[in-house]
């Protein structure tokens, strides 16, 4: 492969972690040109590392169209990757990035229409860039790794939550960019609680939880809310994680706020949660096919502001809901 090859781009080699497989090659620049440094499939190894790191090189380079492939590497290595000190918090935020960015990607092929995703995918791209801030600050990109390492899907479904309330969002008249930022960074931490309940009893169906294990489930929003005095979030972001469990008919939880006592992003994302959790395979529970869900948030409508369902309902309008 010869240098200047369009068809590479580079990464920092920390992002590697030894012992871990990826579906990509690594190259080198040797003398002007890219060289084969560890296979795709091969095991990238200690000294593989050590030796990038004796010769001082900061940049390796990986062929585009094994993109997808080291995407999915890096989604999948997420929390360690943030949790390991040793990387330089720039790249780990970098990582962070990028793998949120290919989620959303992911996020947008599986579950939002067509002929709408182009402009909505890069402002959402915008939305999350936006929060880089916030994953900037040592304490909350730690908080964030404890959250993924807890269990990725979680973090998958945070993303899934995040579209989907920044799509219904853009539907609704009067809300600041402000507003949209702090919702996006709200959906994206929704669950964050849920870091304090061990993973057996999250992975447990409800009517096989005792009902101490289900006061624990109870309780995330309040431990969400908790965690968010340790991070700089905006008050609005706060309320997101407290109250995403509150139902417009008042039967919610932790508060039992009715109707508009809740701000309006507290009502998009407690209804988008709910929307993509059965559209998720869940412990015992298949997903539900995006007609099935509306379907059944539909029958129990009182729940969900009537005004916040509808757009829902349009923005998923045009997916595959047959
Ligand atoms: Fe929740
Ligand atoms: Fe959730």
């Amino acid at each position: 492969m010869a240098e200047g090859d369009p068809k590479v781009f580079p990464v920092s080699p920390l992002l590697f972690l030894p012992e871990t497989v990826g579906e990509f090659a690594v190259y080198l620049r040797q003398g002007g040109r890219l060289v084969l440094y560890v296979n795709k499939q091969e095991t990238f190894t200690r000294a593989h590392r050590d030796r990038l790191m004796d010769s001082g090189v900061e940049r390796v380079f990986i062929a585009s169209q094994d993109r997808e492939g080291y995407d999915y590497y890096v989604q999948m290595n997420l929390g360690r990757l943030l949790s390991d000190e040793s990387i330089p918090l720039e790249e780990r935020v970098q990582a962070w990035r990028q793998a949120s960015a290919s989620i959303v990607k992911d996020v947008f092929q599986e579950k939002l229409p067509r002929p709408l995703s182009k402009k909505r995918f890069s402002d959402v791209l915008a939305l999350v860039d936006a929060t880089t801030d916030f994953f900037s600050n040592p304490e909350s990109l730690r908080r964030i790794a404890k959250f993924i390492n807890h269990g990725f899907s979680l973090y998958h479904h945070a993303i899934g939550v995040m579209v989907l309330t920044v799509s219904v969002l853009h539907a609704c008249e009067g809300v600041s960019r402000r507003e949209m930022v702090d919702s996006c960074l709200g959906a994206m931490l929704h669950d964050m609680g849920k870091t304090r309940i061990p993973a057996p009893v999250l992975g447990k169906k409800p009517e096989h939880m005792s009902e101490e294990e289900r006061g624990m489930i109870h309780s995330h929003p309040m431990m969400g809310a908790g965690m968010c005095l340790q991070m700089p979030v905006s008050k609005l972001t706060q309320d997101i994680v407290l109250f995403h469990h509150e139902r417009h008919d008042g039967s919610g939880y932790p508060s039992g706020l009715l109707g508009e006592e809740a701000p309006l992003p507290v009502r998009v994302v407690s209804a988008c949660n709910v929307y993509d959790s059965m559209t998720r395979n869940l412990p015992g529970r298949a997903a539900k096919r995006p007609y099935d869900a509306l379907s059944t948030m539909n029958a129990r409508r009182e729940y969900y502001d009537p005004q916040v369902l509808r757009r829902l309902i349009m923005v998923l309008a045009n997916a595959e809901i047959a």
